[in-house]
């Protein structure tokens, strides 16, 4: 039962009743301007008549008392005209029945719809970069980009997730050129992206003193380009080792991957896009280098082509979208990447547009703030780069010194010492709305009294424990207006509005509303469950309290799963 609908519903039954002469709003329209109160006590839902009162030539006041006065159905226990708001109050026992009715009944399926049944979404996260170390900076990205793909597939679409590896550019020649002067197999084989950095930056000390070094570099880029094999074994190889080391992150942090086409993917690509723009007159030339000129949006020119003619990122991101659509036919391309790159995006996409590509409209940059660690900054100038790797053990470490200290008797501590830290890191990082800067602390991401995963992990825990304990118990015959305390209802509530949550998560993705949505749920059951003995002797109450409990565990864990956090049965 869809409790707003069905308000939607009376109201115009009742407005039909009332105002028989007037001409009628739809039921989507008066669904869609029900509002939940802040404070229950004002009722479930609210109606209110402002805008009616031209259309009905009454005063708001008036059409509330009609409306109020000509309302009777089972499922509300009253319904009250106050200052031009209608207000509801939904009979508390059916509302938890119902509720919890649907949330059991349709079981880890509760909360998604099939609106994206037969739809095609490309997301393109995490997007790391070869030969560098996977640090903080790249955990937003993975983790939004995860959530989102969880999100869409939940609501049926067909998800592609892509990591567009930053895997192109002059930076990989000097590399080979380092790797050629001063490397060894061995050494690379054994410390992977480490080395490589050393390398790398070995390579630009000495370049200062040697400027003939640059040309060495330019050299192997060159005959990257041209597919020398020994420089593309090289190159590939940098490619598998510094994906051996993500691997061991995402497989950390559970996160996957349908494509790893990177940049170089797009390096036989790019030609049809480039003649594209040329015929469609879009390129200009200036000082030598192609550009598409902006200056009509406000924005600077999108750079095509250097005056080298070599290629740039924007060429690569043209030719990707392109593909994107080519091959997967998508109706939404996102693109998780922090919000330095806005203007990118927003160039990338008028690009398109001019292009005379109409699903331009469909791409959309999902930004995101950036993550500092301890009130430092992630510069490497700085020397202050947190490696996610590093992070991620030690965040385990912390979990596995409170379990220790808190459940010294736990079977498998040092699985769910996994769980809880990285669980712990995640839910740091979608805590906040998406665009907002955070500063990672230990203090506050283990935190098992705040808000934090642990703390959602741990309530969830709770709810296993109170479902072990009343295994074998009848709950057939659950007597509902035993739910109807205030913080039953809050539970109930919250259980209920769980879909609407979610739909809105996907749409403005923004995993946060799910991370938020964990501890007000989280909190209101540990208020229900401080306030009522759930194995009480009564059955009828006992099986009620049972079943808001199971409805509980059941939506956490959901809610968890789609953040990307994991959810263990003991802690
Ligand atoms: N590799 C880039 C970076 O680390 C992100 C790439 C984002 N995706 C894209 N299609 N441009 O900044």
């Amino acid at each position: 039962m869809d409790f707003k609908t069905a308000v939607a519903n009376e109201i115009l039954t009742a407005m039909r009743q009332a105002f028989s002469e007037a001409e009628l709003p739809e039921i989507a329209t008066v669904a869609g301007a029900l509002e939940v109160p802040p404070d229950t006590a004002m009722g479930d839902y609210a109606f209110p008549c402002f805008k009616l009162s031209k259309a009905l030539k009454k005063s708001p006041v008036m059409i509330a008392d009609a409306l109020a006065g000509a309302i009777h159905a089972d499922f509300l226990s009253k319904a009250e005209a106050v200052k031009g708001y209608l207000n509801f109050f939904i009979d508390r026992a059916t509302y938890a029945e119902k509720v919890l009715g649907l949330a059991l009944n349709e079981g880890e399926a509760y909360g998604a719809d099939n609106s994206g049944a037969g739809k095609t979404v490309v997301l393109d996260y995490s997007s790391i970069n070869i030969a560098k170390r996977f640090h903080i900076g790249h955990l937003s990205t993975t983790m939004i980009g995860n959530s989102l793909y969880r999100l869409h597939k939940f609501f049926g679409w067909r998800a592609v997730g892509v990591n567009h590896l930053g895997d192109w550019g002059t930076q990989f020649g000097k590399m080979i050129a380092a790797y050629k002067r001063w490397g060894d197999h061995d050494t690379v084989a054994a410390s992977g992206v480490d080395e490589m950095v050393k390398l790398y930056v070995r390579f630009n000390e000495e370049a200062k003193e040697n400027p003939a070094l640059n040309d060495e570099g330019r050299a192997w880029f060159k005959k990257i380009e041209d597919g020398d094999p020994e420089a593309l074994e090289i190159f590939n190889w940098f490619k598998s080792v510094t994906l051996k080391d993500a691997e061991r992150v995402y497989e950390m942090l559970g996160v996957t991957f349908d494509s790893y086409a990177g940049e170089s993917f797009y390096n036989d690509k790019m030609e049809p896009v480039i003649e594209a723009l040329r015929e469609k007159g879009l390129l200009k030339e200036d000082a030598g280098a192609q550009i598409v000129d902006l200056t009509d949006w406000g924005m600077p020119p999108a750079l095509i082509l250097r005056s080298d003619g070599a290629t740039l990122y924007m060429t690569r991101d043209l030719a990707a979208a392109k593909y994107r659509k080519d091959t997967y036919d998508f109706d939404k391309s996102l693109y998780v990447v922090a919000y330095q790159q806005d203007l990118h995006f927003r160039q990338l996409f008028k690009v398109l547009e001019l292009m005379g590509y109409d699903w331009a409209k469909q791409c959309e940059h999902v930004a995101f703030g950036m993550v500092s660690f301890e009130g430092g900054a992630l510069s490497t100038r700085e020397g202050h780069v947190v490696y996610l790797d590093d992070l991620l053990h030690q965040a385990i470490d912390k979990a596995r010194a409170i379990i220790d200290e808190k459940s010294p008797d736990l079977e498998n501590k040092d699985e769910v010492a996994r769980q809880v830290g990285i669980g712990a890191v995640v839910f740091f990082d979608l805590y906040n709305n998406r665009i907002k800067d955070i500063d990672f602390t230990w203090e506050r991401a283990l935190n098992f009294d705040g808000e934090t995963g642990p703390y959602v992990q741990y309530t969830h825990a709770r709810a296993c424990s109170v479902l072990r304990k009343a295994e074998g118990v009848d709950t057939a015959n659950p007597d509902f207006a035993a739910l109807s305390d205030p913080f039953s209802q809050d539970v109930v509530r919250l259980i209920e509005q769980f879909p609407d949550i979610l739909k809105s998560a996907v749409n403005r993705s923004e995993p946060s509303m799910v991370t938020r949505f964990c501890v007000d749920l989280a909190q209101a059951f540990n208020k229900f469950y401080y306030e009522n003995k759930v194995m009480v002797d009564e059955p009828g109450t006992r099986a009620a309290r049972l079943l808001l409990t199971r409805a509980v565990k059941q939506v956490l864990r959901q809610a968890l799963y789609l953040i990307g956090v994991e959810a263990p049965e003991r802690m």
